[in-house]
């Protein structure tokens, strides 16, 4: 199991611009990235993490967006550091993370993926978009794979199962951001993760509704994933692929 991320008993104000390292995001989408050599990926929300040079790196044609893409070099990196101390802090008083799992070593990790995330953002600026779900300035199936971390299902309000402070992000909220990501997608769509930030994870309800109401041409399932947030608990990613795909 590859460790980095949270679970449990935590509440947030708003969404933290908190990132992975690529190999962490690859267990998170349950994704070979040799499957898809030249295919041309959206990463949304990319965060302060290094999915995208990894991806860049296996020679795949990567795009990542972030509202917060639109802040100078400085500002993100000031803005990374404050909110990963902030999550550590909850992260170390989560009851629900296994006794075994290594917050020092998490952070690290953290701190890498910020590094090389600020590198290849310096080497491929134009590849770093500042824009905002539910909305996205691309045209129709710009993409062939579309993915998608720690917002969607995370930030739902508490109240559902999710990481945010009431209202947080509700089911309408999530129709149009679902309905935006497959516009743009031509192949397949991987929303992580699709459980509950409950201590006692289950399957999202919003990610139940959202996979039972799918619009035509698509189809959709939960997959197990390698990824280990620090707790026992579902690791799930939606895996969602266009029916002639
Ligand atoms: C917890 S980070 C996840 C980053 C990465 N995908 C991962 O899984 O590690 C959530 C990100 O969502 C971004 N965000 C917040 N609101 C957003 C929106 N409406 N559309 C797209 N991204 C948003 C934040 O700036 C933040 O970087």
């Amino acid at each position: 199991m590859i460790a980095g991320g949270w679970f449990g008993a935590m509440e947030f104000a708003r969404v933290v611009f908190y990132g992975r390292l690529g190999r962490q995001a690859l267990a998170m989408f349950a994704l070979e990235p040799q499957r898809w050599r030249g295919a041309r990926v959206l990463d949304c929300p990319g965060g302060p993490g290094s999915l995208s040079a990894l991806l860049r790196a296996e020679g795949l044609d990567v795009t990542a967006v972030d509202p917060l893409y639109a802040l100078n070099e400085a500002e993100l990196e000031r803005r990374a550091l404050s909110d990963l101390e902030a999550a550590m802090a909850q992260l170390a008083g989560d009851p629900a993370i296994r006794p075994d799992f290594d917050l020092a070593a998490c952070r690290q990790e953290h701190l890498e993926a910020l590094e090389t995330f600020l590198a290849d953002r310096r080497a491929h600026p134009e590849r770093y978009v500042a824009a905002s779900l539910p909305a996205l300035p691309f045209t129709d199936r710009s993409f062939d794979l579309v993915l998608c971390g720690h917002l969607l299902f995370s930030y739902a309000p508490c109240s559902a199962g999710g990481l945010m402070r009431e209202p947080g992000l509700d089911l309408a909220w999530h129709r149009r951001a679902l309905a935006e990501l497959l516009r743009l997608s031509r192949r397949a769509v991987r929303i992580y993760p699709a459980h509950t930030m409950e201590r006692q994870a289950r399957r999202h309800p919003y990610a139940e509704a959202l996979l039972a109401e799918l619009p035509a041409g698509w189809q959709g399932r939960f997959a197990a994933t390698a990824y280990d947030q620090g707790h026992d608990g579902l690791t799930d990613v939606l895996d969602l692929e266009h029916t002639s795909a």
